[in-house]
């Protein structure tokens, strides 16, 4: 990602314009750990913003290592003060120029609203990161953002957020990950219900 996009991304959250911020938790992601249970290991986290979604899974997994990053210094100095909940952690990181420190580390990796604000052109490089983060055998849980306009609101470059189809993520993911698991969710925050898409992807072994 370029000074310019890692830039944008720091003027919103000091803006404080962060639409995406609900001060929550994402809802398909607590329906997934209710329903299969809590996450073990070491859990990683990309473009996690002010870390709610860390915070959940680490309340969930008292003995789990979850590292949020975000390319936003603002986003994970806000999500440094809130209370710590568990074994949780934050970075600041860019996932498209990441050092190979934390290569082959993670047992999860957790998608919420990261790969969609990514440009198009970015995508086979979000695949390969993240599955480059992941040990063999890794998983990565992922809430895909399918439809994040409604008819006749995309602007005209498309996003962010950027749209995908449930073909185009098994393009995108086929060569690097297996489909284990797939659930529409039943809940969402206001203005996301029948829009989101849960997969369960393991990491081939081969890679
Ligand atoms: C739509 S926000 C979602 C934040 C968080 N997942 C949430 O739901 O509250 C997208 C986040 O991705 C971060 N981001 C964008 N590009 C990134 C990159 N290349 N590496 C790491 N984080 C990135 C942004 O700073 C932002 O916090």
């Amino acid at each position: 990602m370029d000074n310019h996009e890692c830039d944008e991304w720091e003027q919103l959250y000091r803006s404080g314009d962060m639409p995406w911020e609900k001060g929550y938790a994402a809802p398909p992601l607590l329906e997934w750990l209710d329903l299969h249970g809590p996450l073990t290991g070491d859990i990683i986290v990309p473009g996690c913003g002010y870390g709610h979604d860390v915070r959940a899974i680490a309340a969930r997994s008292r003995n789990a290592n979850v590292v949020g990053f975000d390319i936003s210094p603002t986003a994970i100095a806000e999500a440094r003060r809130f209370p710590k909940i568990g074994n949780e952690s934050y970075q600041v990181r860019d996932l498209l120029d990441l050092s190979n420190d934390l290569y082959s580390t993670f047992d999860w990796a957790v998608e919420h609203t990261c790969f969609c604000v990514l440009s198009p052109e970015h995508r086979c490089d979000y695949v390969t990161r993240v599955a480059s983060l992941l040990r063999s055998d890794g998983l990565l849980l992922a809430i895909f953002f399918l439809y994040p306009w409604d008819p006749g609101e995309m602007p005209e470059a498309g996003g962010p957020p950027f749209g995908v189809t449930p073909d185009e993520l098994n393009r995108l993911f086929g060569s690097r990950f297996q489909v284990i698991e797939e659930i529409h969710p039943k809940t969402a925050y206001p203005g996301r219900q029948g829009k989101e898409l849960i997969r369960l992807l393991r990491k081939h072994q081969t890679v």
